[in-house]
């Protein structure tokens, strides 16, 4: 087994798209190739052909392939400085609105926008803040509106909490089991989980933030431009767009819609 070539990549992006609408076209044909070869090895499929007939005649060996193709490694307060950041910088101007709408786009289980209300708590705007919480996989949304974690994972949590600059003891917004850690529902009341493509959908809000970190790098160039100017329209005026540290907009012809806050927190604000 050997990881598909890019012609074969287009053509099961292309059955899977006419097939169930779901649109891989456009992510980028490097990471795209590793993940199918994995997805191949898992269902035991040595010959492409083969694979692409399984994908598209049975929907189960498909969610197989979206599991594969939808990368949910996720963190609380992932990148703490960057949490910092919003904190010390974003939040403030934040504050000066009546109402504040945010957008976390390409969520995964939840712990972003979870971590943003853990945020927003402590500088006394959730109660006027909604956060919406999205993700094209609809299994992880299920899953964040859970709002339960691992149990291991709460040391690194806490850890990272504590650097973004955390106001209180994090255990007091959670409660644990042997194996789950379950945060306070009360942070849900101000978060709305849903699905949304950012292949496919559009604009569904106007937003004060928009996160989306660690999204991008899973896409070609025609695709992060598509998605760098429905966040241009989904912004108010002068709002603000975090994305991950590895990601930027210097290359991307929708970029120059943004000003540069933090060169290293890839936090931009609309022009
Ligand atoms: C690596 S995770 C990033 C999670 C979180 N933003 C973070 O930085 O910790 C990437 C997420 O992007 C989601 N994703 C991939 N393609 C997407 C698309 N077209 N529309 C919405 N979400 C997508 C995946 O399902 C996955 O949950």
């Amino acid at each position: 087994m050997s990881i598909p070539s890019p012609q074969q990549l287009d053509t099961l992006a292309d059955q899977v798209y006419e097939q169930y609408g779901q649109d891989f076209r456009h992510y980028s044909r490097s990471s795209m190739g590793r993940r199918v070869e994995a997805a191949m090895t898992q269902l035991k499929e040595r010959e492409f052909d083969a694979f692409l007939m399984r994908v598209t005649s049975d929907v189960e060996v498909f969610n197989e392939l979206l599991k594969n193709l939808s990368i949910n490694v996720t963190a609380m307060f992932r990148d703490p400085w960057v949490y910092r950041y919003l904190r010390e910088k974003v939040v403030p101007v934040l504050a000066t609105y009546p109402h504040i709408r945010i957008w976390s786009a390409g969520m995964s289980t939840g712990a972003e926008p979870w971590s943003l209300a853990i945020l927003l708590k402590e500088e006394g705007l959730l109660e006027r803040s909604l956060i919406y919480a999205t993700d094209f996989n609809p299994n992880v949304v299920r899953q964040a509106a859970q709002g339960a974690f691992p149990l291991e994972r709460m040391a690194d949590y806490t850890r990272n909490y504590i650097t973004a600059g955390g106001k209180n003891a994090f255990s007091k917004y959670y409660s644990a089991t042997p194996l789950q850690a379950y945060l306070d529902p009360k942070l849900k009341e101000n978060m709305v989980f849903s699905t949304h493509n950012l292949a496919t959908d559009g604009v569904f809000n106007e937003f004060h933030l928009i996160l989306c970190r660690n999204v991008l790098i899973y896409f070609d160039d025609e695709l992060t431009n598509r998605v760098l100017q429905l966040f241009h329209d989904s912004l108010v005026g002068r709002g603000y767009l975090t994305l991950g540290t590895k990601e930027c907009l210097r290359f991307h012809g929708a970029g120059r819609y943004f000003e540069r806050l933090h060169d290293k927190y890839k936090v931009f604000k609309k022009l």
